[in-house]
């Protein structure tokens, strides 16, 4: 029995340690101030490649801030400072003389509430690579095709592609949002609680979706709900008042978490 565990526990750290070997993104000593309020806390983590993170904590600890700070957008905001560092592999990428628009085409992003804009399903599609200078109607094609494809959505539009986005129901509205981050083939795929204004179905799909574009891309997730998380998280990192206070592969934080505020929130208080 003891040989058992000490295997298991063998097995547990070798996948952990084949899970954070070369992580894809990395954070050291981030924080972010909106004009006097510090909202993230010296944040130090490291999400691993071909994985899916989950970022969890309660409303306001700043989940959603962090997820901005992965791609430059949290610079959107007029009055936010960011301080330390996020590397996208080797790159800090608020170093002088890095190109934000760039690193927003290797990180993409999604938001909670599907966005299309109010143009064509094609076009949805097309419009971030027409904007990097794509023209080409065969390439803008196929490129659209692919993208619809591995979102799943390519059989139920492919006869209405002219058709305004805003004709689709909110889980088809998601994908196509999927569809058009992935249009420019980013390497991080930042989801802010993808499926909260969804149905259960629509949830499943986006869901199964994420397991399958794990093995090409690093997805890294916001969401609010603990069962989805232990459905889809390979690791989480505990966001509390904008601090870290817990990360770690899912089944560690899960079943064995550190820390008292941790476990309080996975038991819903
Ligand atoms: N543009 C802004 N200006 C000033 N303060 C902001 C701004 N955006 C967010 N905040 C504040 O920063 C803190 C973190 O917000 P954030 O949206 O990152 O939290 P969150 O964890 O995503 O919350 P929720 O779960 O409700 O989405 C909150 O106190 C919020 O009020
Ligand atoms: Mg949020």
């Amino acid at each position: 029995m003891r040989a058992l565990t000490q295997l298991g526990t063998l097995e547990a750290t070798a996948s952990f340690e084949k899970l954070m070997s070369t992580p894809k993104m990395a954070t050291k000593d981030l924080s972010v101030f909106y004009g006097d309020s510090q909202v993230l806390k010296d944040v130090c983590i490291e999400i691993p490649r071909n994985a899916i993170t989950v970022i969890m904590g309660p409303s306001g600890c700043g989940k959603s801030t962090f997820l901005k700070t992965l791609n430059r957008m949290v610079e959107l905001v007029e009055e936010a400072k960011v301080v330390g560092h996020v590397f996208l592999e080797d790159l800090d990428i608020y170093a002088p003389g890095v190109n934000a628009v760039e690193i927003r085409k290797r990180v993409g992003m999604v938001f909670q509430k599907p966005n299309p804009l109010p143009m064509s399903i094609f076009d949805n599609v097309a419009y971030p690579l027409r904007i990097h200078g794509i023209r080409d109607r065969k390439v803008l094609e196929d490129r659209v095709k692919k993208c619809l494809e591995v979102v799943k959505l390519w059989e139920e539009v492919k006869d209405r592609l002219r058709e305004p986005a805003s004709k689709l129901s909110g889980g088809q509205q998601q994908r196509l949002c999927i569809a058009r981050a992935l249009a420019l083939e980013p390497e991080v795929l930042l989801l802010d609680e993808p499926t909260s204004s969804l149905d259960p179905i629509s949830t499943e799909a986006i869901e199964e979706l994420l397991l399958e574009l794990k093995k090409n891309y690093t997805i890294v997730m916001v969401t609010h709900e603990v069962a989805q998380a232990k459905r889809v998280a390979d690791y989480v990192i505990f966001l509390y008042l904008g601090l870290v206070v817990e990360q770690g592969p899912a089944k560690e934080v899960f079943y064995y978490p550190k820390s008292d505020l941790t476990k309080k929130f996975l038991q819903g208080f």
